[in-house]
């Protein structure tokens, strides 16, 4: 089983870090830090975008965890900026058959802002074909999910 951590927060080992750790305890697993790598926003055509590596890194997985701190009451600009790039170059249920998990914290969130990046997760696995497993957003929800996957 390949496990891959998309880390979208610019701290390696903050509070999304260390909620994917909770849910992943000890697996073996890869981190992706959004921050290291360049992918331009939706219809941008800037040299050195990266997107295609962490395409590949997802195909080459059967587990993803997606990790957002919540900026703005919302998911952080670099995961929702991943999750743009596939319209387009990633055909419908392309990534079918992975389980895909959503970490997401802030320091005061409110629920409906948590239920809009689920909803928002939800439908990118739908779409894409990945299993969703659920939305992760403290401990308690980490140890459950953890026993899936
Ligand atoms: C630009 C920015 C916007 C933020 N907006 C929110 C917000 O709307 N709601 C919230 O609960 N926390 C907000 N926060 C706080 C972070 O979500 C919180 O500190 C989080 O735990 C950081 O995770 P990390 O340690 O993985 O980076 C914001 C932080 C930043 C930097």
């Amino acid at each position: 089983m390949e496990i891959l951590f998309i880390n979208g927060s610019p701290n390696y080992k903050g509070n999304t870090a260390s909620l994917a750790l909770d849910v992943l305890k000890d697996r073996v697993f890869k981190q992706v830090n959004c921050i290291d790598f360049q992918i331009n926003v939706y219809g941008q055509n800037l040299p050195g975008d990266q997107f295609e590596e962490i395409l590949n890194l997802m195909k080459e997985s059967d587990i993803i965890i997606i990790g957002s701190p919540m900026y703005w009451h919302n998911i952080c600009g670099s995961i929702r900026t991943l999750l743009d790039r596939f319209y387009g170059p990633v055909n419908e249920g392309e990534l079918k058959g992975k389980k895909l998990v959503f970490v997401f914290q802030g320091a005061a969130p409110e629920k409906w802002m948590l239920d809009a990046g689920d909803y928002t997760m939800e439908h990118f696995a739908r779409l894409y074909g990945l299993d969703y497993l659920g939305m992760v957003t403290n401990r308690r929800e980490a140890l459950v999910i953890s026993k899936k996957i």
